[in-house]
């Protein structure tokens, strides 16, 4: 169904995010016909330029993407005459007027309006309160008004509590959609199709049949242009409290009664609230933090991590984090989940592994080697599917096992719409459906269950780890997996899946 007729404000239109993914997944939306004829985008930024120029801005900016937009099409033709400018300061009062001016010039149809802040954290707070000072956060009948903020929802806890506390200020909870872009990807929506449309897995699903969960995001992509910005960060920031605590809280939620936007986020949040709090003097043994330093990623040499641009030379940020959690419920007592993430490693791959418990090896103790787990594996992405590791008799005169899988590709079932993932989270905001998004109490959820090992960081008492480009990460992460008696599933490029 399309969504209902709105304006929607990007804050920051001439930034990264708006080029790289806002625009192309506002252009898929309107291939797919979901944008009504009475939509339209307004840039906001400090740039004076006029509409006409901001226009080609964009045209020129979304030619240079990867898998380049179609600008000279039909679809982008219907976009672009509906991209409007305002240009002023986000701190100036006078902007919000020019954007109310906008908003009831244009308005014969709708006071539906989206607020999307594409910009710099520093400025959530402020926005939104200005926009919240011009009273364009009143809501009517027939005119809803959202607030988009993306992560990272502060630095730590007290940062978080402040930023929602200010938010919270001048708009109320369901109008504020924080994004965690994993929760746009298919793989990650159907992890509640898997466990709770299927009558087999949900009954094993638990402390008495999985042994440990094994989560990764790994990626090959180095720190790029965002120095500035991730040194000052770090994987345990970036990655951590979010996308990582969110595909655990999939992994290990109880069923929702129902697909009620808090229902579904009362159930993962309680997940994340149930991480066990980690003394910083524990954070030694169950955190490992690793720094890239020179290699070849893919054939590619890759500088240290420490002679990047606009990274500190001496800095001991971590882009690479290994951690292990407990969640302290009935159905995952005792259960490890190791969770690993991290830059310029060998392969890019993001997985959930379930391991099962062992068989009793009763029957088979006469094999040379003792029978592997069962192991079920989300490919989160690339290479979209699941796929279950089990043993099977080799065919012979002699009883021998091997390990065989059955394995789901998604595109060997669906046709994939092109998708940046934000597509569903635009669309979701649009039609006032906050289910994907995160709620004030998630976010603080997060920052609370790290805030023992950004202590213990803060204190020395965690020093960063060494791991070259294009390997699996430092050695102590593998260590501390061994000391459990685990391995971490292999970052092999040709490794099967
Ligand atoms: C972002 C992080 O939120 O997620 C990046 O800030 C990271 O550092 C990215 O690279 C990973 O997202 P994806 O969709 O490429 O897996």
């Amino acid at each position: 169904a399309p969504a209902p007729a709105s304006t929607f404000f990007i804050f920051g239109a001439s930034g990264d995010l708006t080029k790289r993914l806002l625009l192309p997944s506002l252009y898929n939306l309107a291939h797919e016909g979901v944008l009504v004829d009475d939509f339209a985008i307004v840039g906001v930024d400090h740039v004076a330029q006029s509409e006409e120029d901001y226009r080609a801005f964009l045209t020129d900016a979304v030619k240079e993407l990867p898998g380049s937009l179609d600008t000279e099409g039909e679809t982008w033709c219907w976009l672009i005459s509906r991209i409007f400018y305002v240009s002023g300061d986000f701190e100036d009062p006078a902007t919000y007027g020019r954007i109310r001016e906008r908003l009831d010039q244009r308005n014969a149809q709708t006071g539906n309006a989206v607020f999307y802040l594409a910009v710099a954290p520093r400025f959530f707070a402020t926005i939104s309160e200005q926009l919240g000072a011009a009273g364009l956060l009143k809501e009517t009948e027939d005119a809803f008004r959202h607030i988009v903020v993306e992560k990272p929802f502060g630095s730590d806890m007290a940062s978080a509590k402040a930023l929602n506390r200010r938010l919270l200020a001048v708009a109320d909870e369901r109008q504020i959609y924080r994004i965690d872009h994993f929760l746009g990807k298919e793989t990650v929506q159907n992890m509640m199709a898997l466990r709770f449309g299927n009558g087999i897995f949900e009954p094993i699903w638990s402390k008495e049949y999985i042994d440990h969960v094994q989560i990764t995001a790994a990626e090959t992509v180095t720190v790029e242009q965002r120095g500035g910005f991730y040194d000052a960060t770090g994987a345990l920031r970036d990655m951590v409290p979010n996308h990582m605590f969110q595909l655990l809280a999939m992994t290990a939620m109880e069923p929702p009664n129902s697909f009620d936007a808090d229902a579904v986020r009362s159930e993962k949040t309680k997940v994340i609230e149930a991480i066990r709090h980690m003394r910083p003097s524990e954070a030694i043994g169950a955190a490992v933090r690793g720094q890239y330093r020179a290699g070849f990623v893919n054939g590619e040499a890759v500088k240290d991590y420490r002679d990047e641009k606009d990274v500190d030379p001496d800095s001991r940020t971590e882009t690479y984090v290994a951690l292990k959690c407990f969640v302290d419920s009935w159905r995952w007592n005792g259960v490890p989940f190791y969770v690993r993430t991290g830059k310029a490693l060998a392969v890019r791959r993001t997985e959930i592994a379930i391991q099962f418990k062992r068989a009793p090896g009763v029957l088979f103790r006469h094999l040379p080697t003792a029978l592997k787990p069962n192991l079920m594996v989300i490919h989160v992405q690339p290479d979209e599917g699941v796929s279950l590791r089990f043993a099977a008799k080799v065919p012979g005169r002699k009883v021998k096992l091997s390990d065989v899988e059955m394995s789901f590709k998604y595109a060997d079932y669906f046709k994939a719409a092109p998708s940046t993932g934000y597509e569903t989270l635009i669309y979701d905001c649009l039609c006032g459906d906050p289910t994907l998004f995160q709620r004030a109490d998630t976010i603080e959820a997060g920052w609370e269950a790290v805030e023992p090992i950004l202590e213990a960081v803060g204190g020395g008492e965690n020093e960063v780890q060494y791991y070259s480009a294009g390997s699996s990460g430092p050695a102590m992460s593998d260590v501390m997996l061994a000391q459990d008696g685990f391995q971490w599933l292999p970052l092999e490029r040709d490794r099967p899946r």
